[in-house]
């Protein structure tokens, strides 16, 4: 669904998020990966309003993948620091939500270099099984309709049970904040309270089948 598809849910705007160390019972995290390192980031700016709006049944935090190096399967044997940090974030985490740009038609080597080296070793998969979803943000028409699709295909190999609907492109994404990096648009934001409250349901439903 584009920005500007209208749900007619109330939206709830659950301002001051939580971060993991201030977890209340029974709250999910949710490891958020955004595959941008721009400072005015597009991108960033929908991820910082999912958190913003996010239930009390999940909290989502951004996991930094600036900083983790290429991944280069000669370095396994004594990983650097910055990859067994990232594995661990990710395991630790019981969700996913990945945000992408879309670069040439496709995410952003930030984030396959990141899915990569938390993918690795295989039988260790940061990924396994967790619950997933994917929203492509983009100032162009299109939404990111690609680089959306290229990362559910990898998310197929990952084992990612990812969230099927509601689809998350969001298109225009200049038009949609002000000056200080706030959502001003309505629809886009009742959009997003739809999506975030989608993917709470389907992190429960499909931890309740890993049970
Ligand atoms: C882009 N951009 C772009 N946009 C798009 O809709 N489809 C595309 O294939 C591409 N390709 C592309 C490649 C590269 C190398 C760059 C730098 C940019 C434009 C892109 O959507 C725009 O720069 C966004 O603002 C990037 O997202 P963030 O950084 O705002 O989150």
């Amino acid at each position: 669904m584009a920005c500007g598809v209208r749900v007619t849910r109330d939206s709830t705007n659950y301002e001051n998020r939580k971060s993991y160390q201030v977890l209340m019972a029974n709250q999910r995290k949710v490891a958020v990966l955004i595959g941008s390192l721009r400072r005015e980031s597009f991108t960033r700016k929908v991820a910082n309003a999912l958190i913003k709006l996010a239930p009390p049944s999940v909290v989502l935090e951004i996991v930094d993948i600036g900083g983790v190096s290429l991944y280069n399967q000669d370095l396994e044997p004594s990983a650097p620091r910055d990859w067994l940090a990232l594995r661990d974030k990710l395991r630790a985490a019981d969700a996913v939500l990945f945000a992408t740009p879309e670069y040439n038609r496709s995410v952003p080597g930030v984030l396959k270099n990141a899915i990569d080296v938390a993918s690795r070793p295989r039988e260790s998969n940061a990924f396994n099984g967790k619950p997933g979803a994917v929203i492509s943000v983009s100032p162009g028409v299109l939404s990111g309709f690609g680089a959306n699709h290229h990362l559910r295909q990898m998310l197929v190999f990952l084992n990612v049970p990812t969230m099927q609907q509601p689809e998350a492109y969001i298109g225009g994404a200049a038009k949609l904040f002000d000056e200080s990096g706030n959502l001003t648009n309505d629809s886009t934001r009742q959009f997003l309270q739809n999506f975030v409250d989608s993917f709470a349901r389907w992190i429960e439903l499909i931890l309740a089948g890993n049970r």
